[in-house]
Formats: C-alpha cells, sequence, structure tokens
C-alpha cells in the first residue's frame, strides 16, 4: 500500500510517499523561509498562496522522480491541524479532491502526531509505550505515547513554546528568522559569563515557562553598554544553557515519574546540538535509550505525515470526502 503524505500547516510545503511495510520511499520540501525573513515572522496569506503555487508541481515532481504516477497512490494522508487556516485548507483540499477524484481514502493528521511518531521514520526505532518530548515552534510538552492515538500530555507550556522562546531571543540579538538555528550557531562562539533563570525547574509539576526567561533576555541586553558581537554571542550562550537545562531536567523527572525507558525528541528544536548532546549524556548515565529523528525529520515535512498516515490507516482512513480543518486542536481531542 502506497501513501501520498501532505503537509502544510505553516510556512512548508512537504510532499512525500510513504509503502506500508517497506518505509519512506521519498519526500520533497518547498521552505518558505526566503519569503517570510524580511517580515520577521509567517505572514499567513503569502503562506497559503505559495502552498497553491507549489503543492501540484510538487506532488508532480515526487511521483516522477520515483517512476509512480498517481493510479498507484492508495490513500492520501494530510495535515489537518493545528496550524494556519489558510494553508491547512490548501493541503487538505488537494488531498480530499485527489483521493474524492481516485476514489480511495483521505487519512487527516494531527501535525504533533506526525512531529511524534517522526523517529520512527529511522532504522533504529523506538517501540510502544515511550516518552516524548516534543518541542516545535508552538508546542513545547512532554508526552507519554502508549500507541497509536493513545497521547498523554503531562507537561505542558504555560506560555511561549521552546522554539518561540528561541525565534524571540534570536531576534532581540538581531538575528534572522526563524531564529533558533541561527541563535545556536552564535552561542558557539559565546562563553560562560552571564547567568539566566531557568523558570519553573524545580516546580513540582512538568509544565514549562519560557516567557520570562525571553524578558530576562531583553532587561540583559538593555543593561549592556556595548552590545557587540561577543556578548551577543555570550548572551546566546547563556539563553541555551538556560533553557536546554530546563527541558532536560524535566524530562528526565517525567522519564522516572512514568517508569519510562525510551525517550524521543521531536520537532524543530530537536535539531539543537546542545539539547541533543545534554540529553545523550543523561542516556548514558542513566542508561535510557534515546531516539532522535534525523534533522531533515525533525522541522516540518510531508514524510511524518505519510508515516502517520500509513499507521493510522486502519483507523483514521474515511472516504466520505467531507472534512473540517482544526487550526487549534489539541493531540488529546479526536
Ligand atoms: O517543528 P517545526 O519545524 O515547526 C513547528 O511545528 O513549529 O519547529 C520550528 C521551530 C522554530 O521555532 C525554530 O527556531 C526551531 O524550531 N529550531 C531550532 C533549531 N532548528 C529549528 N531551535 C533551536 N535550535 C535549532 N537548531
Ligand atoms: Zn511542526
Amino acid at each position: 500500500m502506497i501513501i501520498l503524505g501532505i503537509e502544510s500547516s505553516c510556512d512548508e510545503t512537504g510532499i512525500a510517499i510513504y509503502k506500508k511495510d517497506y518505509g519512506l520511499i521519498d519526500h520533497i520540501l518547498n521552505s518558505q523561509v526566503d519569503l517570510h525573513a524580511k517580515y520577521g515572522g509567517v505572514v499567513p496569506e503569502l503562506a497559503s498562496r505559495d502552498h497553491i503555487r507549489l503543492i501540484m508541481p510538487l506532488i508532480d515532481k515526487v511521483l516522477k522522480k520515483n517512476n509512480l504516477v498517481i493510479e498507484q497512490i492508495d490513500a492520501v494522508a494530510y495535515t489537518a491541524g493545528p496550524g494556519l487556516a489558510g494553508a491547512l485548507l490548501v493541503g487538505s483540499t488537494v488531498a480530499e479532491s485527489l483521493a474524492c477524484a481516485r476514489n480511495i481514502p483521505a487519512i487527516p493528521v494531527h501535525h504533533l502526531e506526525g512531529h511524534l511518531l517522526a523517529p520512527m521514520l529511522e532504522e533504529n526505532k523506538p517501540s510502544f509505550p515511550f516518552l516524548a518530548l516534543l518541542v516545535s515552534g508552538g508546542h513545547s510538552q512532554i508526552i507519554v505515547v502508549n500507541t497509536i492515538g493513545e497521547y498523554e500530555i503531562v507537561g505542558d507550556t504555560l506560555d511561549d513554546a521552546a522554539g518561540e522562546a528561541f525565534d524571540k531571543t534570536a531576534q532581540l540579538l538581531g538575528l534572522g528568522y526563524p531564529g533558533g538555528a541561527e541563535l545556536s550557531k552564535l552561542a558557539l562562539e559565546g562563553k560562560h559569563r552571564f547567568e539566566l533563570p531557568r523558570p519553573l525547574i524545580n516546580s513540582n509539576n512538568l509544565d514549562f515557562s519560557f516567557s520570562g526567561l525571553k524578558t530576562a533576555v531583553l532587561n540583559l541586553t538593555k543593561k549592556q553598554e556595548v552590545l557587540d558581537h561577543q556578548t551577543k554571542a555570550d548572551i546566546a550562550y547563556a539563553f541555551q544553557e538556560s533553557i536546554t537545562d530546563v527541558l532536560v531536567t524535566k524530562t528526565i523527572r517525567a522519564l522516572e515519574q512514568f517508569n519510562q525507558k525510551q525517550l524521543i525528541i521531536s520537532g524543530g528544536v530537536g535539531a539543537n546540538k546542545q539539547l541533543r548532546d545534554k540529553f545523550t549524556v543523561k542516556s548514558n548515565e542513566l542508561g535510557f535509550q534515546l531516539f532522535f529523528p534525523s534533522l531533515e525529520f525533525c522541522t516540518d515535512n510531508g514524510a511524518m505525515i505519510a508515516l502517520a498516515g500509513a499507521l493510522k490507516y486502519e483507523i483514521a482512513q474515511k472516504q466520505d470526502y467531507h472534512f473540517t480543518i482544526k487550526p487549534r486542536w489539541r493531540l488529546t481531542e479526536t
């Protein structure tokens, strides 16, 4: 069974072909970063228009490249939410229309479910149940993944998501958008000079709060007489130390609390090298198994949606071609 996966929830158009019982055949991605960079963030209407422009050519391209024709596709999985309404509508409309025209099932997928299952695209996969730290531009959650569709959110952000904190801090330091990767590159040149707070690190729950950290960075930048390159690098270093300490400490606590032996790190911030290094040290020290998606599957992509579609095929396929996009959609809601 061959599944076409379509991701269009934000600023990436991702298309993938996944074969059940075989794995990923191929995937293709168009990032709109250059389109939005000059505005300092994603402009929803521009995002939708670019998805419209590229979605069909990208589907054609990936099919052709793999000597496939649309008649060989057995189901279409697509991101139905959460995300930008207009952007979601493009992917959902194309997916449901293709499925309707071909009389094959359509499978709506929760974007975060895609991120959660992304480590299963790798050769070395976790098995259920496992614990997940999902850290992206919109979410910072600790989730117990019992099996497909059975997710328990045990920790959540009370305000800014981890990726959002990276992006806003990057903006304060005058870096481009999205700032996570840029900030961590700058931090490589930094050294230990400033101390920033580690919000909620000792709280008796597993929730996060990063907006205070961003304010602390703002105050620190204002206090500097000269904000030269080295000072910025030292601030980036301090920010990254602080946020990764909080993420690692609370996730390790969750592993112990829920007696889990496998941990996956997913979402765009999962690409952060320092976060990966800190978790690797802990995994060697404490003996739990650690899984990361490869870098290309940490950030948004169509492969994770096609994979989620394949894993959810039996429970989530529908053939009525009615659909509702869900710009706001909690993972535990159906
Ligand atoms: O998962 P993702 O591609 O999109 C969402 O679903 O939000 O995550 C994007 C987020 C952005 O906030 C970006 O700055 C952050 O992931 N990010 C990083 C790194 N690469 C991407 N944050 C820290 N370090 C990185 N290397
Ligand atoms: Zn995402």
